[in-house]
């Protein structure tokens, strides 16, 4: 695995094996890899000649109140678990080399105004300019992003969308614990009696995907139910619990289609979330 710090350096290389025709596939990240990295890795692995993986930790996705400074970093250990994923270029750039000029600036203006969007300001705008560089560098033809961040995933198709890069991005489902808890960087966070009650969140939208798939057809009702086991089995304060149409985050008023259930909880030092994406005909809810 080659390692790379100059955009420059990666860039030239990655052009030429792109010119001999070679598909590349990349995963963005900001390190401190766990399982759920590595999936996205491995896949990429399975469907491209070249797998880069980029670890930054983006200042611009940070608010002035969020954990930028303390966010977890660990690069030499990252290394080896992206070497052993398969990865053949990683790409560690300073912030400096991202950012040295500042004469754009993005602003995301649909599929942000609800969820972590409308909680955490300019986050997704900071996300946006990153991918839009990282995309610009890496050239692939292939991004591979995890589904539990859901609505990243919608402002990326979004975004590719509408600049019309030319990459496919591959959503890629949420890696569990055992128990059921999302995997994230921010999970070592938690206390030993919060990790304890944290599955409770994935077994609430579990719940409400058993309750759905019984004919249950109104958002609220599935929205108090995972408000109660939340409040009743975990000390966490809830953000939000919220249901929108996916991938575009509307309102709906019924659930059909392709909709998504998504959750913040905040504990002591971490804020947790997660969600599920359930596809729902109109045939499956008349037949019920
Ligand atoms: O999902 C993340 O880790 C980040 O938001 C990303 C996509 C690497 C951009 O900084």
């Amino acid at each position: 695995m080659q390692k790379y710090t100059k955009i420059s350096a990666i860039q030239e290389i990655l052009l030429s094996e792109k010119r001999k025709g070679k598909k590349i596939g990349f995963v963005p990240t900001m390190g401190f890899l766990h399982e759920g990295h590595l999936t996205l890795a491995e896949r990429a692995r399975q469907e491209n000649d070249i797998v880069v993986m980029s670890i930054f930790v983006n200042p611009l996705q940070f608010g002035p109140n969020e954990d930028f400074e303390s966010y977890p970093r660990d690069p030499e250990r990252d290394a080896g678990l992206a070497q052993s994923a398969g990865v053949d270029m990683l790409f560690l750039p300073e912030a400096e080399e991202m950012y040295s000029g500042s004469s754009i600036k993005m602003h995301v203006t649909e599929r942000t105004d609800v969820l972590c969007g409308s909680r955490r300001e300019g986050h997704f705008d900071g996300v946006a300019t990153v991918v839009s560089k990282l995309f610009n560098i890496a050239g692939p033809d292939n991004a591979y992003f995890g589904l539990k961040d859901a609505q990243q995933v919608a402002v990326i198709e979004g975004l590719v969308n509408d600049l019309n890069f030319p990459v496919n991005i591959v959503r890629v489902p949420t890696v569990r614990e055992e128990d059921g808890l999302a995997k994230s960087s921010r999970n070592v966070y938690l206390s030993e009696a919060e990790r304890e009650e944290a599955p409770v969140l994935y077994r609430s939208l579990m719940d409400a995907e058993t309750f759905i798939s019984e004919g249950e057809s109104n958002p609220e009702t599935i929205i108090s139910h995972i408000q109660n086991r939340i409040t009743a089995e975990t000390s966490g304060e809830i953000d939000y619990i919220e249901i929108y149409s996916f991938p575009e985050l509307k309102e709906i008023r019924e659930l059909h289609g392709e909709f998504i259930i998504a959750l913040a909880v905040k504990f002591q030092k971490a804020r947790l979330i997660d969600n599920i994406i359930i596809k729902r005909t109109q045939e499956e809810k008349q037949n019920v």
